[in-house]
């Protein structure tokens, strides 16, 4: 099975080298292709190296890891090479398979992985499209198997699902860029020290209440004694903050939906 990858950025390179590093996949079964192609010289080592239509002719499973704005663009140029089997992936969440069936008919996927998987530990999201087949899927989940957790949803749910695994890192990293900055103005310990005390609890934190099964109330209760001075803190955190995560959510799922109107009408106008 030949594997192909059309963009190395950020998702593209993490992928071809997730592929390569899992050890089953040699340089003669993956493929990649760049805009800017001089990106392209240490990937060298571990794939071919094609144009766009090059990696399309080419691949079983082609991954599209560029953004939405470049998206229709990419697929205009690779439409007639795509194989007539292959399974085209998409890495944007938001623009629908009924967008991307007015420029193609190949059978589509949608795989949002996490930043996470940079250790193998990525919550990755696949959606499909109806006309997929059974050895489609096991073959494309078997792959991503090397980055961390699958996780099958409905395409309607691939939103908040992006939200919740893929932006996530984001979210976390400027919640406690905040917490650790506001830290600093009340100690003389170092910005350094505080980001390392912090991240190392925090990711503790999520392994204690993965191997213990424990809820977030759970872990409240067992550190927020009555009257006791964790609890000063957890209770400023219950009143205020909610009403900024629901503001996080309003903001990112309103883009979300633009982003997706926005790449129907531009897959429209091309059909
Ligand atoms: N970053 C994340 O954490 C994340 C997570 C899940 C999903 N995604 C999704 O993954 C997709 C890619 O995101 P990214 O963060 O990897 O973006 P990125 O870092 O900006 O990379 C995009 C790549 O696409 C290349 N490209 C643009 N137009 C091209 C064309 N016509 N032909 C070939 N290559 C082209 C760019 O080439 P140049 O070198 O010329 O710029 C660049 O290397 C997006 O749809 C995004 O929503 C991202």
């Amino acid at each position: 099975m030949k594997i192909g990858v059309i963009g190395y950025g950020s998702m593209g390179k993490m992928l071809l080298w997730k592929f390569s590093e899992a050890g089953n996949i040699g340089k003669e079964d993956l493929f990649a292709a760049n805009r800017t192609p001089e990106k392209l010289e240490q990937a060298k080592t571990i794939a071919g190296i094609a144009d766009n239509a090059g990696v399309a002719s080419v691949s079983d499973i082609l991954f599209l890891c560029v953004r939405p704005a470049d998206l229709k663009n990419v697929i205009g140029e690779i439409k007639d090479s795509i194989k007539p089997d292959a399974l085209v992936v998409s890495l944007n969440g938001s623009v629908t398979f009924e967008s991307l069936h007015k420029v193609i008919s190949a059978k589509l996927a949608k795989v949002i992985p996490s930043l996470t998987a940079e250790i193998g530990r990525s919550q990755t999201l696949v959606c499909y499209d109806a006309g997929v087949h059974d050895e489609d899927k096991q073959a494309l989940e078997a792959l991503l198997k090397c980055i961390g957790d699958v996780i099958e949803l409905p395409e309607n749910e691939m939103g908040m699902g992006s939200e919740l695994v893929s932006c996530m890192p984001g979210f976390i990293a400027s919640i406690f860029d905040v917490i650790c900055t506001s830290a600093q103005g009340h100690t003389s310990l170092s910005k350094e020290q505080i980001v390392k005390m912090v991240l190392s609890t925090m990711s503790a934190t999520g392994d204690l209440m993965l191997l213990k099964d424990m809820t977030f109330e759970d872990v409240v209760t067992r550190v927020a004694t009555k009257g006791g001075i964790t609890e000063e803190g957890t209770k400023v955190v219950y009143e205020g903050f909610p009403e900024t995560a629901d503001l996080l959510f309003e903001k990112t799922l309103e883009k979300r939906k633009l982003t997706s109107e926005k790449a129907n009408i531009d897959f429209s106008s091309r059909a």
